[in-house]
């Protein structure tokens, strides 16, 4: 995320119909924060884009087809687009809200998944992308960090449809582009020959299968051309605990030339595919009105633009938390977080304190700034900024705090962009330099 769009975004309050809250992620083109509808209270994920940075590309029939496509299918394993509006400065897709958390935290808290387990969320990916497929919507990122889990523990991709915004489409109607993640890029891609979207969504999800069952990357490499080379080759080894069947599939999948890759139809046939499947139903096409998307694509009239709401600056006070925002913030009803100190690797912290809350700002300032962190404060919010390029680009991290009891603070710590395992050094080295504050219940410390 840019500093430019982050300022933009950072005091939003009301969009629309959309009341905005807390920051749910955000990435190099977007931000996503949680949105509820004033009328109906009805919680949604809302991803904020600027339009400076995605409509400099031009704006080519085929993304806005996409993106009513994707307001039209509905599927178990698919995060539901409602509404998509624009304001003058931005584009804002309103999407169906996801409460378990990204795929990716799974994985790093469990370090590999059980063959069943991995199957099971292989089984739901496969079923959405072959949907969407059919229906001439590739996804073209696919990667953890695009799998979110719901309450009942099942996958929903998103952002299908949408990862065709920044991307350029070429006279022969190949796809030209190298900005996904390398990682689960396909050979094809790297070398932008113009590629099968299809195909290369295939080879996205065959390294998703790994990392499930390995617990970690087929193809890493800290030098760019290194790691293309590999996945060229397709230069993976399979860990020994890869049972025949999975190791079998995987090898057919990641196949360099994707003439040769395993399509859809061949995997729903495979015999380690096919175990315990149970296809979801889904219903058809939604009888939805297309009439917002194409006010924000054809932009002839400012008609459809809707108001943006700013908070009034300088809140003398931190947000207070009742106690069913306390429990959502720490998702899912589980507060283990706030007292158990966990080895694993994460992506959000939280501690809590009974300092006053102005005196925990400057000492989280005064904290980070020697650990090399540029700091902007804004009331009870800071964005921490790392001046090291790390081996996912810079470090950003964005703390809260938040009042839950007269005179007790909860601390909201989250990695925004940057290198997990980064970030947990980082939060070690800063629970450190706090612990002065941070409050210690019955001899439990509970920085987590
Ligand atoms: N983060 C990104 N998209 C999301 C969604 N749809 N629900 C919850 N968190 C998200």
């Amino acid at each position: 995320m840019s500093d430019k769009s982050d300022k933009n975004t950072f005091n939003l309050t009301r969009v629309g119909k959309y009341e905005l809250g807390r920051t749910l992620g955000s990435g190099n083109f977007a931000k996503v924060k949680l949105g509820k509808h004033v009328d109906t209270g009805k919680q949604f994920a809302i991803k904020i884009l600027e339009k400076d940075k995605i409509l400099k590309v031009k704006m080519a029939e085929q993304i806005k087809r996409e993106i009513s496509t994707m307001k039209l299918v509905k599927h178990p394993n698919i995060v539901e687009l409602h509404e998509v509006m624009a304001s003058k400065a931005r584009i804002y897709f309103v999407l169906e809200y996801v409460t378990g958390g990204e795929l990716f935290n799974k994985i790093a808290r469990e370090k590999k998944l059980k063959e069943d387990e991995a199957r099971k969320y292989f089984q739901q990916l496969i079923n959405a992308v072959d949907y969407c497929h059919s229906r001439g919507v590739c996804h073209r990122d696919l990667k953890p960090e695009n799998l979110l889990l719901d309450s009942r523990g099942n996958l929903k991709i998103s952002d299908f449809g949408l990862s065709a915004l920044p991307q350029q489409l070429r006279e022969d109607g190949l796809l030209h582009t190298t900005c996904g993640t390398p990682n689960y890029v396909a050979p094809e891609v790297i070398v932008d020959r113009g590629y099968d979207g299809a195909k290369a969504d295939i080879w996205s999800c065959g390294v998703i299968l790994f990392v499930l069952l390995a617990g970690y990357l087929p193809f890493t490499d800290s030098n760019l051309v290194n790691l293309y080379k590999k996945i060229y080759k397709a230069d993976f080894t399979c860990p020994a605990w890869f049972s025949p069947g999975a190791k079998k599939l995987i090898m057919r999948i990641l196949t360099p030339n994707p003439k040769h890759r395993i399509d859809v139809p061949q995997i729903l046939q495979d015999s380690w595919f096919k175990k315990g499947y149970k296809p979801e139903k889904y219903t058809q096409f939604r009888d939805v009105k297309l009439d917002d998307i194409d006010a924000v694509f054809n932009n002839e009239s400012d008609d459809h633009l809707v108001a943006e709401q700013r908070e009034q600056p300088r809140s003398s006070k931190p947000t207070l938390l009742n106690a069913f925002e306390l429990i959502s913030l720490n998702k899912g009803l589980n507060l283990s977080g706030l007292f158990e100190k966990k080895e694993e690797a994460k992506s959000e912290s939280m501690f809590t304190s009974k300092h006053p809350a102005p005196e925990i700002i400057s000492k989280m300032e005064e904290t980070a700034k020697p650990l090399g962190f540029n700091v902007q404060k804004r009331d009870y919010k800071m964005k921490l900024q790392g001046f090291d390029i790390g081996r996912k680009g810079h470090l950003s991290i964005a703390t809260e705090v938040f009042e839950v009891a007269p005179s007790l603070y909860l601390v909201e710590v989250k990695k925004q962009c940057g290198d997990t395992l980064e970030y947990n050094r980082f939060y070690e080295n800063f629970s450190t330099g706090l612990k002065d504050i941070v409050w210690k219940a019955d001899g439990l410390d509970v920085a987590a």
